[in-house]
């Protein structure tokens, strides 16, 4: 009885080794980084400047933003040095947002074209390891071709900035169920149509991340059913907002805004970013990223309306200041 247990017990720990063996072992799908040489140019840089500044929001997460400005200006000389995610907030692990500055040491500057472009729309690193998917990639890998070599000519370009972050760092099992999100993309991503205003919407509302931040999500996973419904909270120390419910839902959502109202909307913040950003309380704070976005052009805007009113309209109605509803 006793030899049969200690031999169960020898194959349950065998069994569990290789378990532990074989999620470790697993590879993410990837494929090597392409061999490209991305020729710099003015038009690429620009580009690149738009994808990063204003319509991405790269700034979101890579560059250190000053929340007790409303809409959290990127703080002068520390653009793309990289920031922390602390486990505290709800996050399955402490993880870095990679300084993307060319410092050759602690940034990307050592890195290839090719390699830099895997990792922003394959979502892999550096080393082959699959990144932290709170890294959009899974929208990037819609980013044509053009875009992301302009955004690849546009970092190359940023000051670089010294700053050594701590390596990501994921509990167990996360990190195992996170390989499975990078996905190698296997064709040629051509560039938006803009004369489809509908298909042009769908191209910017995907690399902006609109559906990120204003889908609700449930342990992670975002309830599709409830696609630009609102609700998702973003917490900072003593700080709270939550996204509101873009949906063309017409007693929740955007659903009786005109185009006129909606380009309106952004255009309330373009003074900020002339002028500078005021000083706001927890009743301002926001994640929105305004001071991006209201730098959008007309066009672009438009196109985003389009296509999020076709949408289908999700009731749900949301208190974006928690506590200060005359804010709304
Ligand atoms: C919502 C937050 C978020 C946004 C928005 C975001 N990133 Fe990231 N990014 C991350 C995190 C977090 C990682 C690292 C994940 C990890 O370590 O597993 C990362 C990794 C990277 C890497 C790999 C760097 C390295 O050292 O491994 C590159 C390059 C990158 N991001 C570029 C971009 C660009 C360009 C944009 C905008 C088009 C962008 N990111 C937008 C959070 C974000
Ligand atoms: C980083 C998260 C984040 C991203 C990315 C984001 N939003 Fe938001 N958005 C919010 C939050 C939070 C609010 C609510 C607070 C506020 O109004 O400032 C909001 C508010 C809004 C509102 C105001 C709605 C109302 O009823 O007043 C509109 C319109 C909007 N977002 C559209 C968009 C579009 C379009 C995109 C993509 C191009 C986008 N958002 C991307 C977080 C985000």
């Amino acid at each position: 009885m006793r030899k049969s247990l200690t031999i169960a017990a020898g194959a349950i720990s065998v069994i569990a080794a290789g378990g532990y063996a074989f999620m470790t072992l697993k590879r993410p799908a990837s494929k090597p980084p392409a061999a490209l040489k991305i020729v710099p140019s003015e038009t690429r840089v620009a580009r690149g400047r738009y994808i990063f500044e204003i319509l991405s929001d790269c700034d979101g997460c890579h560059s250190m933003r000053d929340y007790s400005r409303f809409g959290g200006p990127v703080v002068a000389g520390h653009r793309a040095e990289g920031t922390i995610f602390k486990k505290e907030f709800g996050l399955p692990g402490d993880i870095s947002a990679p300084n993307i500055t060319p410092d050759p040491e602690t940034g990307i500057g050592g890195w290839s074209d090719g390699e830099i472009v895997r990792a922003i729309r394959e979502g892999i690193g550096r080393d082959g390891r699959a990144l932290f998917p709170i890294m959009p990639y899974s929208s990037y890998r819609s980013m044509s071709d053009e875009d992301v070599y302009s955004l690849v000519a546009y970092l190359r370009t940023l000051p670089p900035v010294k700053n050594r972050l701590p390596k990501t760092r994921i509990d167990f099992p996360v990190w195992f169920f996170i390989k499975s999100a990078p996905q190698p993309v296997a064709a040629p991503v051509p560039p938006p149509d803009r004369a489809h205003r509908l298909r042009y919407g769908e191209y910017l509302v995907e690399i902006g991340g609109c559906a990120e931040c204003h889908t609700p999500a449930k342990g992670g996973e975002p309830e599709q059913n409830m696609k630009f419904g609102g609700g998702r909270e973003f917490k900072l120390p003593g700080l709270i907002v939550v996204s509101a419910n873009i949906s063309p839902d017409p007693e929740t959502g955007i659903g009786r805004w005109t185009e006129q109202q909606f380009l309106e909307k952004f255009a309330e913040y373009k003074s900020y970013v002339a002028n500078g950003s005021p000083k706001v309380g927890p009743e301002g704070f926001t994640m929105m990223p305004w001071l991006n976005l209201s730098q959008l052009p007309a066009e672009d805007l438009g196109a985003i309306f389009t296509y999020l009113k076709v949408q289908p309209p999700v009731r749900n109605a949301v208190e974006t200041h928690p506590g200060y509803p005359s804010q709304r």
